[in-house]
Protein backbone atom coordinates (compact mmCIF):
# COMPACT_ATOMS: atom_id res chain seq x y z
CA UNK A 1 0.00 0.00 0.00
CA UNK A 2 1.05 3.16 -0.69
CA UNK A 3 1.98 4.78 2.57
CA UNK A 4 1.04 7.94 2.67
CA UNK A 5 -2.22 7.27 2.84
CA UNK A 6 -1.66 5.51 6.25
CA UNK A 7 -2.20 8.33 9.19
CA UNK A 8 -2.48 7.82 12.90
CA UNK A 9 -6.19 7.62 14.52
CA UNK A 10 -5.53 6.48 17.78
CA UNK A 11 -1.67 6.98 19.33
CA UNK A 12 0.02 4.45 21.52
CA UNK A 13 -0.08 6.27 24.23
CA UNK A 14 -4.21 6.98 23.76
CA UNK A 15 -4.54 2.74 23.47
CA UNK A 16 -2.67 1.95 26.46
CA UNK A 17 -4.52 4.86 28.87
CA UNK A 18 -7.87 3.10 27.23
CA UNK A 19 -6.79 -0.28 27.81
CA UNK A 20 -6.16 0.46 31.31
CA UNK A 21 -9.72 2.08 32.32
CA UNK A 22 -10.76 -0.96 30.77
CA UNK A 23 -9.04 -3.67 32.83
CA UNK A 24 -9.82 -1.56 35.70
CA UNK A 25 -13.58 -2.14 34.92
CA UNK A 26 -13.40 -5.76 34.23
CA UNK A 27 -11.37 -6.45 37.48
CA UNK A 28 -14.11 -4.16 39.11
CA UNK A 29 -16.73 -6.70 37.58
CA UNK A 30 -15.45 -9.96 37.76
CA UNK A 31 -14.70 -9.27 41.41
CA UNK A 32 -14.15 -12.80 43.32
CA UNK A 33 -14.50 -14.42 39.94
CA UNK A 34 -11.82 -16.91 37.53
CA UNK A 35 -12.01 -14.96 34.42
CA UNK A 36 -11.38 -16.99 31.24
CA UNK A 37 -10.27 -14.35 28.63
CA UNK A 38 -10.81 -16.01 25.15
CA UNK A 39 -8.83 -14.17 22.09
CA UNK A 40 -10.10 -14.04 18.82
CA UNK A 41 -6.51 -14.56 16.34
CA UNK A 42 -5.57 -12.91 14.74
CA UNK A 43 -6.60 -9.39 15.26
CA UNK A 44 -6.75 -9.68 19.15
CA UNK A 45 -3.81 -10.82 19.83
CA UNK A 46 -2.11 -7.15 20.74
CA UNK A 47 -5.02 -6.11 22.49
CA UNK A 48 -5.21 -9.42 24.70
CA UNK A 49 -1.57 -9.35 25.46
CA UNK A 50 -1.90 -5.49 26.85
CA UNK A 51 -4.74 -6.24 28.63
CA UNK A 52 -3.84 -9.70 30.26
CA UNK A 53 -1.17 -7.50 31.71
CA UNK A 54 -3.41 -4.94 33.89
CA UNK A 55 -5.99 -8.19 34.99
CA UNK A 56 -5.41 -8.88 38.66
CA UNK A 57 -7.90 -11.43 39.33
CA UNK A 58 -7.53 -14.99 38.20
CA UNK A 59 -7.21 -15.76 34.57
CA UNK A 60 -6.51 -17.87 32.08
CA UNK A 61 -5.97 -17.21 28.36
CA UNK A 62 -7.03 -19.42 25.25
CA UNK A 63 -7.04 -18.60 21.45
CA UNK A 64 -9.67 -19.22 18.85
CA UNK A 65 -9.24 -18.58 14.83
CA UNK A 66 -12.22 -18.05 12.80
CA UNK A 67 -12.39 -16.37 9.64
CA UNK A 68 -14.90 -15.09 7.06
CA UNK A 69 -15.13 -16.70 4.16
CA UNK A 70 -12.83 -14.91 1.65
CA UNK A 71 -10.16 -12.55 2.51
CA UNK A 72 -11.84 -9.29 1.62
CA UNK A 73 -12.24 -6.21 3.46
CA UNK A 74 -16.17 -6.79 3.36
CA UNK A 75 -17.58 -9.87 5.51
CA UNK A 76 -19.34 -12.19 3.74
CA UNK A 77 -21.00 -13.04 7.19
CA UNK A 78 -20.14 -16.53 7.22
CA UNK A 79 -18.29 -17.60 9.51
CA UNK A 80 -15.75 -21.10 9.81
CA UNK A 81 -13.38 -21.64 12.44
CA UNK A 82 -9.79 -22.23 11.87
CA UNK A 83 -8.47 -22.99 15.05
CA UNK A 84 -10.77 -24.20 18.24
CA UNK A 85 -10.20 -23.82 22.31
CA UNK A 86 -8.00 -25.82 23.33
CA UNK A 87 -9.57 -26.25 26.77
CA UNK A 88 -13.23 -26.51 28.02
CA UNK A 89 -15.59 -23.13 29.18
CA UNK A 90 -17.78 -25.05 31.36
CA UNK A 91 -19.25 -22.96 34.17
CA UNK A 92 -16.30 -20.55 33.46
CA UNK A 93 -17.04 -16.79 32.65
CA UNK A 94 -15.93 -16.32 29.12
CA UNK A 95 -14.67 -12.73 27.93
CA UNK A 96 -14.01 -12.56 24.24
CA UNK A 97 -11.59 -10.22 23.28
CA UNK A 98 -11.80 -9.03 19.61
CA UNK A 99 -9.95 -6.56 18.03
CA UNK A 100 -13.22 -4.63 15.81
CA UNK A 101 -16.66 -5.26 15.52
CA UNK A 102 -17.93 -4.31 12.41
CA UNK A 103 -20.86 -6.08 10.99
CA UNK A 104 -21.16 -7.66 14.19
CA UNK A 105 -21.56 -11.30 12.26
CA UNK A 106 -18.59 -12.74 13.51
CA UNK A 107 -19.10 -11.77 17.45
CA UNK A 108 -22.46 -13.01 17.08
CA UNK A 109 -21.46 -16.39 15.79
CA UNK A 110 -19.03 -16.83 18.10
CA UNK A 111 -21.16 -15.44 21.11
CA UNK A 112 -23.35 -18.13 20.19
CA UNK A 113 -21.29 -20.87 19.42
CA UNK A 114 -19.28 -20.84 23.39
CA UNK A 115 -22.72 -19.76 24.68
CA UNK A 116 -23.87 -23.21 23.87
CA UNK A 117 -21.31 -24.77 25.90
CA UNK A 118 -22.50 -23.94 29.05
CA UNK A 119 -20.36 -21.58 30.64
CA UNK A 120 -21.31 -19.33 33.51
CA UNK A 121 -21.44 -16.62 31.07
CA UNK A 122 -20.21 -15.16 28.23
CA UNK A 123 -19.19 -11.15 27.28
CA UNK A 124 -17.49 -9.01 24.50
CA UNK A 125 -14.69 -7.07 24.87
CA UNK A 126 -13.98 -5.27 22.37
CA UNK A 127 -11.20 -2.58 21.38
CA UNK A 128 -12.57 -0.92 18.38
CA UNK A 129 -16.50 -0.49 17.33
CA UNK A 130 -17.43 0.73 14.41
CA UNK A 131 -21.67 0.95 14.84
CA UNK A 132 -22.62 2.54 11.53
CA UNK A 133 -21.79 -0.81 9.59
CA UNK A 134 -23.45 -3.29 12.23
CA UNK A 135 -25.78 -5.36 10.61
CA UNK A 136 -26.79 -7.77 13.29
CA UNK A 137 -27.68 -6.30 16.73
CA UNK A 138 -24.85 -7.94 18.65
CA UNK A 139 -23.63 -5.38 21.47
CA UNK A 140 -20.39 -5.58 23.47
CA UNK A 141 -20.41 -5.24 26.82
CA UNK A 142 -16.78 -3.60 26.67
CA UNK A 143 -15.69 -1.39 24.54
CA UNK A 144 -12.30 1.18 23.49
CA UNK A 145 -13.24 3.34 20.97
CA UNK A 146 -16.21 4.05 19.12
CA UNK A 147 -15.06 4.87 15.20
CA UNK A 148 -16.08 6.09 12.05
CA UNK A 149 -16.69 3.77 9.27
CA UNK A 150 -13.44 4.12 8.00
CA UNK A 151 -10.50 1.37 7.71
CA UNK A 152 -8.57 0.60 10.02
CA UNK A 153 -5.00 -1.01 10.19
CA UNK A 154 -2.31 -1.38 13.24
CA UNK A 155 -2.87 -2.66 16.89
CA UNK A 156 -3.58 -6.37 15.69
CA UNK A 157 -5.49 -5.06 12.32
CA UNK A 158 -4.30 -5.98 9.41
CA UNK A 159 -4.33 -4.86 5.46
CA UNK A 160 -3.63 -7.86 3.48
CA UNK A 161 -2.26 -9.49 6.78
CA UNK A 162 0.31 -7.05 7.03
CA UNK A 163 0.76 -4.34 9.43
CA UNK A 164 -0.10 -6.10 12.34
CA UNK A 165 2.74 -4.84 13.90
CA UNK A 166 1.77 -1.25 14.09
CA UNK A 167 1.72 0.05 17.98
CA UNK A 168 -0.80 2.47 17.61
CA UNK A 169 -4.22 2.66 15.56
CA UNK A 170 -4.69 3.89 12.06
CA UNK A 171 -7.10 4.65 9.00
CA UNK A 172 -6.43 4.27 5.12
CA UNK A 173 -7.81 7.18 3.31
P1 LIG B 1 -17.51 -8.36 11.41
O1 LIG B 1 -17.86 -9.81 11.43
O2 LIG B 1 -18.01 -7.66 10.17
O3 LIG B 1 -17.88 -7.61 12.65
O4 LIG B 1 -15.98 -8.27 11.15
C1 LIG B 1 -15.08 -8.46 12.08
C2 LIG B 1 -13.73 -8.72 11.46
O5 LIG B 1 -13.50 -8.02 10.22
C3 LIG B 1 -12.72 -8.17 12.42
O6 LIG B 1 -12.39 -9.13 13.38
C4 LIG B 1 -11.59 -7.81 11.52
O7 LIG B 1 -10.75 -8.93 11.34
C5 LIG B 1 -12.22 -7.45 10.21
N1 LIG B 1 -12.35 -5.99 10.05
C6 LIG B 1 -13.46 -5.25 10.12
N2 LIG B 1 -13.19 -3.94 9.93
C7 LIG B 1 -11.85 -3.86 9.76
C8 LIG B 1 -10.95 -2.76 9.53
O8 LIG B 1 -11.30 -1.57 9.46
N3 LIG B 1 -9.63 -3.09 9.42
C9 LIG B 1 -9.18 -4.36 9.50
N4 LIG B 1 -9.98 -5.41 9.71
C10 LIG B 1 -11.31 -5.16 9.83
MG1 LIG C 1 -10.53 -10.14 13.63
Amino acid sequence: MDESRIHVMIDEVSLQNRIRQLADEINHDYQGKELAMICVLKGGVMFMTDLAKYIQIPMTMDFMSVSSYGNQQVSTGIVKIMKDLDNSIENQHVLIVEDIMDTGRTLQYLKNLLADRNPASVKICTLLDKPHTRVVPVKADYTGFVIDDKFVLGYGLDYEQHYRNLPYIAYVE
